[in-house]
C-alpha cells in the first residue's frame, strides 16, 4: 500500500482527531479522510481541512461529528469466538466457585469498553444465563460503554437488522433472547436488564467506575498511539480485581503489555491478568 507524506492541512485535522478520542489515523490510510468527512467538509463548505480543525476546536457538536466518522464500529455477536469458549468452559466457573466465599457472593461484574452497538455487551449476557441456571439469585452487572453516542442508543435500543442477527448468534440463541418485529429483531428485556449503557471517552480518566471481574477492551487500542495505549491499559489494570482477567481483541498483540499484566491461553484465547503492585519501599525512617 502506498505511503503518502501527510500535509499540514491534514496534520491538524489528524491532530485535532487524535486529541478527541485517541485515534491516530494511519498515513496508508489517509484516504479514509475523504471517506469520512468529505460529505461533512461539502455540506459546510469548508475550504480545507486545516478550516475543519480549527473550527472543532471549540464547536463541541463538531467535536462529536468528528468521532462518529472517524469511529470504526465494526463487530459481531461472539466476535471471535475463542474468549466466550474460554470463559464459558473454564474461566468463568473458575470466578463463580470463587465469589461463593467472597465477602459479595454471587456478585459478578463484567465492562465491555468500547462496546459498539452492543453485540459484545449481548453475547456476554446470553454467555451468563446459559452458564448460570440460577441467574437470577445472581447480582450480574454488565457496563457498555463507547465513546459513540450513535453507538450507545443503538446498543440501549438494542434493535437489529437481519444481518447483524445472522453474525455470530445461533438459530436457538436468536428465538430465547430476540423478538421479530417488522424486518428487524428486538433483544428481549431479560438480557437488556443486565446491561447499563453509558457514553465514555476512554481518553478520560476512569473516575467512578468501580471494580470489575472481566473487562472486554478489544478492537479500541489498536487505533491508539503507544503513549495512549499504554495509559489506557494501565488504567483498566487498575479497574480490575486481584483475579481479574482482561481481554483483547484476537489480532492485538502489544509487547508492552506485560508492565501490568501476566499472560495466559485458556482455548486459544489469550487473557491477561493484572500483576499484584509492589508496594513502594518507604524506607525505615
Ligand atoms: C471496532 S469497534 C470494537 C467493538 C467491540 N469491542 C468488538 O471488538 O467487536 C471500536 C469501538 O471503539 C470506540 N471508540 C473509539 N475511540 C474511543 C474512545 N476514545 N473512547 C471510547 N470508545 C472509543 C468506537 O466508537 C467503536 O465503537
Amino acid at each position: 500500500m502506498k505511503t503518502l507524506e501527510p500535509t499540514t492541512d491534514i496534520v491538524d485535522i489528524m491532530d485535532v482527531i487524535e486529541q478527541l478520542c485517541g485515534i491516530q489515523v494511519d498515513n496508508r490510510k489517509l484516504y479514509l479522510l475523504e471517506h469520512r468527512f468529505g460529505e461533512l467538509m461539502r455540506e459546510a463548505s469548508y475550504s480545507s481541512y486545516a478550516e475543519l480543525a480549527r473550527c472543532a476546536r471549540d464547536d463541541r457538536g463538531l467535536q462529536q461529528q468528528i468521532v462518529e466518522r472517524i469511529t470504526t464500529r465494526e463487530t459481531l455477536f461472539f466476535r471471535d469466538g475463542s474468549p466466550f469458549q474460554a470463559l464459558q468452559h473454564k474461566l468463568l466457573p473458575e470466578i463463580i466457585d470463587a465469589r461463593s466465599t467472597t465477602r459479595f457472593p454471587r456478585r459478578l461484574r463484567l465492562w465491555s469498553a468500547a462496546c459498539s452497538s452492543g453485540q459484545e455487551p449481548y453475547s456476554l449476557a446470553i454467555m451468563i444465563r446459559e452458564l448460570l441456571p440460577d441467574v437470577d439469585r445472581w447480582d450480574i452487572q454488565i457496563l457498555a460503554s463507547d465513546i459513540s453516542s450513535t453507538a450507545i442508543a443503538q446498543a440501549k435500543q438494542g434493535v437489529y437488522s437481519e444481518h447483524e442477527i445472522s453474525r455470530g448468534l445461533s438459530p436457538a440463541q436468536l428465538h430465547r433472547y430476540f423478538r421479530k418485529e417488522g424486518s428487524q429483531w428486538r433483544v428481549q428485556d431479560k438480557l437488556r436488564s443486565m446491561i447499563r449503557f453509558e457514553e465514555r471517552n476512554f481518553l478520560q480518566p476512569f473516575n467512578t467506575v468501580g471494580l470489575f471481574d472481566i473487562v472486554f477492551c478489544r478492537n479500541l487500542a489498536i487505533y491508539f498511539s503507544d503513549c495512549n495505549r499504554r495509559d489506557l491499559f494501565s488504567r483498566i489494570a487498575d479497574q480490575l480485581v486481584d483475579d481479574g482477567l482482561l481481554f483483547i481483541g484476537a489480532q492485538e498483540y502489544h509487547a508492552d503489555m506485560s508492565e501490568r499484566f501476566s499472560m495466559e491461553q485458556h482455548c486459544r484465547a489469550t487473557v491477561y491478568r493484572p500483576k499484584k503492585r509492589i508496594p513502594q519501599n518507604r524506607g525505615l525512617g
